[in-house]
């Protein structure tokens, strides 16, 4: 008995590995599903009724175990084919309830009583604000009822919802509504009944009393599908953009992928309490609801970007996730990283390419190629995790993406097309893998992408490096590519692969000589062009094409000429980019002896003329003069350290936005002023990007230290009509000792204080702020009447902030940031472990810092490993990161 108990905890400790190469079909299939929900914010009741049928690819069928998970419910009964089941007939722990078959199709009822107003991992049924709503990807909807919680498990769903009427006026499931009625008691009950199966994760129920905004939309084929809405009540004017941004992306998806939605009604509901930032449940997608509220005086240019995408994104799913969806989990990039790409590419249609591509690409670098070089490195399509919701990661979604972007490099706009609509042909009402996807890639174009494979099963970021060789005789020009991928933790041996790389060659007069795409296949491979009349200055892996590190650092004069010639928008500002980081990091290196950061830069006016050139050209869109203005990051500077000092990397940043302030003052000043605007606010890409550009002036302005832009940035405070003058005033004050800042941010406070999301960006202001007192202030905030530790929003606000958006501060040399930040992180577990394995990672990134942050950060993760009562989330992400 006692030595089964330790075994117990042992095993708690150590979560079981779930592989890849494990996989089976179900035993046995579910074919339809019906659930009566009645709702009761203690103790709700679920009955369900599921139809079983033996899986015919199986040798199963009576006698045989079925095994359903489940977890934190209460059993209350169990029936087969209308028999109530005695306790003697079934087995149920922790995790499962087992019975066995009595033949080959029939019929469980299973009663539960969950416990929604106590669920704080906000998997299930839980309660946000007055409203109770669902979420059940990965594995929430065990949470609900005992089901196989699997995707490759496809059913039609019946649902019925019984609540009060008064508090619950809304009730809301996937599909079609069937009946309303009106309930004794001051109950009433809604039936909602979905023609398409699908998997449990894209279940959701949601009621409450809540407001609605209306629209309508016409498809390609004439059917006309209402939109809805929901959202708190007084929220019905922030919704405009967010009804706008999904018929756009309705439209779009008919226009370029031939798809159109397949019910008659389409709703979404945005609500406080969410882990992530939006669910696809089938026609009722579940919102953040900082990703639908949007006005102009409540938020900026990003949010409005962010919400575009979001609502596109989602939308989307309901062909490339949910007709067609994931076989097992370890395919979630077959419907993520498509759907991003299809987001991405919505994104670039309706706003500036080249922006869209940049964002993206910064995107990828900040988040995705630490996580590929880093600890918790893994495949796109991943072999093993012990907790699925720790794999929603950068590399699933946003290198998912370019692998799919890749494709459709190879294959060209024509050939990615003709290979999607074979997918949707093939595989309408199945779950499949990332090899089906690509598989119909292939088969639509007869080509053999075995080689290119290799980017779901392989992790790492690849290096190339390049070298040209011009013959002026033969008038020829030598292009020499390597590539090499690093080892990864568990998988030290790397394969070549397969890889589109555009490229141009330009005369010194700025001509296209050649503009190409490559298809690199080799570990060293060669190519030769002809007739090229001069020594070319090479633009090297245009557009991204592919997501590689490129470790050949042309001259800074080469550099110069691209940033004002090439004609490719993306490599212009990636040459600035590489000036930047060549003359920053040198800088770094400097600063450690002479602890000058204005000495350590030395001399940067020939990239300071560089970028009046591109400020001040008119031929360029303002959004890309004012992205190419921007320096990179602490965090990718760090990147390119080893070890990676964080005050030297901050002090010579701001030294270089301060030459930078000083040398282009006249150029900025000119920006800001014939950047103002008297039209009334609006959203588009072009305006937005005129306010970058002025937002990019402000801010170097106040970085030449002259106090007349920091009041400068008051006035603008002050006067500002929107959200984003609003706010870039406010980021430069907020570095400032300076009475205005005060001034501001108590402005702030009160201006939105009955405004949830709004109020979170100033917490996030504060904990990014780049002064010393910080950390004290985000421990104040803590008890900040708004702050809760139970709402994720507010978690990542504040908390998360500082540790992913303030290098500076976090990695304070005694440790103090650290302590506080795996502090919080032992605290949030016991209330919502997704979140808080999911804000983890910092405290991973020890080997990129000098042994004392190092011992410090690792120190910390130990701490938390000896956590009692640590969920499996948190474990393995701080157990990968520690090792
Ligand atoms: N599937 C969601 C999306 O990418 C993300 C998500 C995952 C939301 C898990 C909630 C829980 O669109
Ligand atoms: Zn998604």
């Amino acid at each position: 008995m006692r030595k089964n108990k330790e075994k117990d905890h042992f095993m708690s400790e150590q979560p079981q590995v779930i592989r890849r190469e494990d996989y089976t079909a179900p035993a046995f299939l579910i074919e339809t599903v019906e659930l009566v929900f009645d709702l009761d914010r203690e103790a709700t009741t679920v009955t369900s009724r599921l139809s079983f049928k033996a899986n015919p690819d199986r040798a199963t069928g009576a006698g045989d175990q079925v095994v359903l998970d489940g977890e934190d419910m209460k059993l209350l009964s169990v029936a087969i084919d209308g028999t109530a089941l005695a306790a003697s007939d079934y087995q149920v722990d922790a995790t499962s309830l087992k019975f066995n078959a009595p033949s080959d199709q029939f019929v469980v009822e299973i009663q539960t009583r969950i416990s929604p107003v106590n669920n704080t991992r906000l998997e299930g049924l839980y309660v946000s604000q007055s409203a109770y709503c669902t979420q059940c990807e990965a594995e929430g909807f065990r949470r609900i009822t005992y089901f196989q919680d699997r995707p490759d498990v496809m059913a039609t769903y019946r649902v019925t919802i019984n609540a009060p009427r008064d508090s619950c006026p809304v009730l809301l499931s996937n599909g079609n509504l069937v009946s309303s009625t009106d309930l004794d008691d001051g109950r009433h009950q809604a039936v909602w009944d979905d023609p398409f199966p699908k998997p449990c994760y894209l279940f959701a129920l949601v009621a409450g009393d809540l407001a609605c905004v209306e629209d309508s939309f016409n498809t390609m084929t004439g059917r006309d599908v209402a939109l809805r809405i929901f959202v708190e009540h007084g929220n019905e004017d922030s919704c405009d953009y967010a009804m706008d941004s999904l018929k756009r992306a309705m439209k779009w998806d008919e226009d370029v992928y031939g798809l159109e939605y397949d019910l008659d009604l389409f709703n979404i509901v945005a609500v406080s309490d969410f882990n992530m930032g939006a669910m696809e449940n089938k026609s009722l997608n579940v919102f953040n609801a900082k990703y639908i509220l949007a006005k102009s005086d409540t938020a900026t240019d990003t949010d409005f970007e962010l919400i575009e995408s979001i609502v596109a994104h989602e939308y989307f799913h309901n062909w490339s996730g949910n007709r067609v969806t994931c076989r097992d989990w370890f395919q979630l990039s077959l419907k993520e990283g498509l759907t991003v790409f299809r987001d991405q590419e919505f994104s670039s249609d309706e706003r500036s390419r080249p922006v869209q591509r940049i964002k993206d690409v910064q995107r990828l670098r900040a988040g995705q190629f630490p996580e590929d070089g880093g600890p918790l490195a893994h495949p796109v399509r991943p072999d093993s995790y012990m907790e699925i919701n720790n794999f929603y990661t950068a590399t699933v979604y946003q290198k998912g993406a370019e692998v799919i972007r890749m494709m459709h490099t190879l294959l060209g706009t024509k050939g990615y097309r003709k290979g999607i609509d074979l997918y949707f042909e093939r595989h309408d009402g199945q779950a499949v893998t990332c090899d089906d996807f690509v598989r119909a890639m292939e088969d639509a174009n007869g080509v053999n992408f075995d080689q290119f494979r290799l980017w779901y099963s392989q992790s790492g970021t690849p290096n190339l490096v390049w070298n040209g060789e011009y013959d002026a005789k033969q008038q020829t020009y030598r292009l020499t590519i390597e590539q090499k991928t690093e080892p990864t933790p568990g998988q030290v041996i790397k394969s070549d692969l397969q890889m589109p790389i555009k490229i141009g060659l330009l005369g010194r007069d700025g001509d296209e000589l050649l503009a190409q795409t490559i298809d690199l296949t080799l570990g060293k491979q060669e190519f030769l062009f002809e007739d090229i009349a001069q020594e070319p200055v090479v633009s090297f892996n245009r557009d991204f094409s592919a997501p590689v590190n490129v470790g050949t650092t042309p001259s800074h004069d080469d550099l110069a000429f691209l940033m004002g010639n090439d004609t490719d928008a993306f490599n212009r500002w990636e040459a600035g980019q590489k000036y930047a980081s060549d003359l920053l990091i040198n800088a770094v290196k400097a600063f450690g002896q002479s602890g000058n950061a204005d000495e350590a830069l030395g001399d940067v006016d020939a990239f300071c003329n560089a970028l009046r050139a591109t400020l001040t050209n008119d031929d360029l869109d303002k959004a890309f003069r004012a992205q190419a203005m921007i320096l990179p990051g602490e965090a990718m500077l760090s990147e390119q350290l080893q070890p990676a000092d964080p005050e030297a990397i901050y002090q010579v940043r701001q030294a270089m936005r301060r030459k930078i302030g000083l040398s282009l003052q006249d150029e900025f000043e000119a920006a800001y002023r014939n950047n103002a605007s008297n039209d009334a606010y609006s959203p588009d890409a072009t305006s937005a990007g005129q306010r970058a550009l002025r937002s990019v002036a402000l801010s170097y302005l106040a970085a030449t230290g002259e106090s007349v832009f920091v009041d400068l940035a008051l006035e603008q405070y002050r006067t500002a009509d929107n959200m984003t003058d609003r706010m870039t005033a406010l980021m430069v004050l907020n570095d400032q000792d300076h009475p205005g800042r005060d001034e501001a941010l108590a402005d702030f406070e009160s201006r939105f204080a009955s405004n949830t999301v709004v109020i979170d960006k100033w917490f996030s202001l504060q904990a990014m702020s780049s002064r010393t007192d910080t950390l004290a202030q985000v421990k104040k905030l803590m008890d900040h009447p708004a702050f809760t530790m139970r709402n994720p929003n507010k978690v990542r606000a504040l908390v998360g902030a500082f540790a992913m958006a303030n290098q500076r501060n976090f990695h304070v040399a005694d440790g103090s940031g650290y302590r506080f930040y795996a502090d919080r992180l032992m605290e949030l577990d016991d209330l919502n472990p997704q979140v808080a394995a999911r804000l983890a990672a910092p405290l991973g990134k020890w080997r990129k810092f000098d042994e004392g942050r190092a011992a410090k950060m690792k120190a910390e993760l130990n701490r938390i490993l000896a956590k009692e009562n640590l969920s499996r989330d948190l474990y393995e992400i701080a157990s990968k990161s520690v090792a």
